[in-house]
């Protein structure tokens, strides 16, 4: 009678122990399988928030001058050395690739916590789905009619979805280099990732490319953009065009109506000045250390050769910066040529002040050399040819915080800005742990 009972309930505890598993099976899967579905529904449907309705962008997103800067004048119009005029804080930067702009963002960065500005920061990875053109819906918490002061992470331009995100009278700025030695640093950044170019025999892949570049470039290859008119690409035009397409003029056309400002690498200095007399900054918001530097041993020195030939074979590039190098002076000349040597003299010595208080040793050094793993660059793919800093060790209370940021790399100043990188970050451990 016991036993039978016993027997009975052990029967029931099991069966319910069976259940219980087959409902926590049921349970994990049914889990799983949303889990996936949602993150599916997600990746294919990036326009997910649309179906609220749309708020025009406002005008301006600057917060009151009365509330920022008590002291200011209103006098904006005419602007002497000695007076005041409220700063521009509704920015676009257009981030191009292989110019300088890592170190450009650092100034942003710096200027946005200062203002305690909004910045419009991409989600989940450090650029917004590049290279896809920038939409609205990339942008992490986007809703409608929000504020956003500045955006300027990686992107393949698409003007009507910017203006859809910013305020009226946000100011458009870019910065453009050289394309020659723009191509050279892109086939080093990223020639890895271009599976043509692994078909280029030969230690010195470049030389042998641009001997012949017809023979190997794939217009419709993986990331082909990359190396070829990389420039004209990243402002979402068609970077396989011929010279004599009309559609180059119309881009550059379209890119001088759009952007205010466009500064050169080659002239980084003078092109903060001009920055500062647009957007009515102070000089201590143009203070900088070269971030992202190559390795001197890695940066190739093109004969007059190679240059011509890769010029050539960036000819759109080429035509794009021609244009804005003459812009780009006149602009200086009216600023006064005089005006701009003494302001660029200013800037230099105030660098080397801070690089002085700041850096250990004065310079950077090799990946290997640094110490903490918070001031260590991204590399590119297969070596360690970015160069970063030491920060000093005892350096004064009163400048502790700003030389920590002055020389803090993209990828940890946006974790520090509150951006979640797992894609980036999760990308960075595979390559660490496969060692490449
Ligand atoms: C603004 O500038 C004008 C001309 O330079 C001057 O007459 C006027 O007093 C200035 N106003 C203020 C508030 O400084
Ligand atoms: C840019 O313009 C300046 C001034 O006109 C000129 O001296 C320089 O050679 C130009 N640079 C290029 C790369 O065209």
């Amino acid at each position: 009678m016991h036993e039978g009972n016993l027997r009975f309930c052990w029967a029931m505890a099991v069966k319910q122990v069976r259940q219980w598993r087959s409902m926590c099976k049921g349970l994990i899967l049914g889990t799983v399988l949303t889990s996936c579905m949602i993150l599916l529904y997600c990746l294919s449907t990036p326009q997910i928030h649309f179906s609220m309705p749309e708020v025009p962008v406002p005008y301006s997103c600057a917060h009151r001058p009365s509330q920022l800067h008590p002291k200011l004048t209103t006098n904006t119009s005419q602007k002497k050395p000695g007076q005041t005029c409220a700063p521009k804080v509704d920015i676009m930067f257009m981030k191009t690739h292989k110019t300088a702009s890592s170190t450009f963002l650092n100034i942003l960065f710096r200027f946005g916590e200062k203002h305690r500005l909004k910045f419009a920061f991409p989600d989940s990875r450090n650029d917004f789905f590049y290279p896809s053109l920038f939409q609205r819906s990339q942008v992490k918490d986007y809703r409608s009619g929000m504020c956003f002061n500045i955006i300027c992470n990686h992107m393949r331009f698409n003007a009507p979805e910017v203006a859809k995100l910013l305020p009226m009278d946000t100011s458009y700025i870019t910065i453009l280099r050289e394309p020659a030695e723009l191509f050279e640093s892109s086939f080093h950044y990223f020639g890895r990732l271009v599976p043509f170019t692994w078909k280029i025999p030969g230690d010195d892949k470049l030389t042998e490319f641009l001997l012949d570049p017809h023979r190997y470039f794939d217009p419709e290859g993986f990331n082909s953009f990359y190396l070829k008119n990389l420039l004209f690409f990243d402002f979402g035009q068609d970077n396989t065009l011929e010279l004599d397409d009309p559609r180059v003029a119309e881009g550059i056309k379209f890119i001088t109506d759009r952007f205010q400002l466009i500064m050169l690498v080659e002239y980084f200095e003078e092109s903060l000045i001009l920055l500062k007399d647009a957007l009515c900054w102070d000089m201590d918001d143009l203070l900088f250390f070269k971030l992202n530097v190559r390795k001197g041993s890695t940066v190739s020195k093109l004969t007059p050769e190679l240059r011509a030939r890769a010029l050539e074979w960036n000819a759109v590039d080429w035509k794009l910066y021609q244009h804005f190098n003459q812009t780009f002076w006149k602009k200086v000349h009216a600023y006064g040529l005089q005006r701009m040597a003494e302001d660029v003299a200013e800037l230099r010595r105030r660098n080397k002040e801070m690089a002085s208080i700041c850096i250990e040793g004065g310079h950077a050094v090799e990946a290997g050399s640094i110490q903490e793993t918070d001031m260590q660059p991204w590399q590119p793919i297969g070596e360690k040819s970015i160069m970063g800093y030491n920060l000093k060790k005892n350096v004064d209370k009163a400048h502790r915080k700003l030389c920590r940021k002055m020389l803090m790399p993209e990828i940890q100043y946006l974790t520090e800005l509150g951006v979640n990188l797992w894609i980036t970050k999760l990308w960075g451990h595979v390559r660490e742990i496969i060692n490449w």
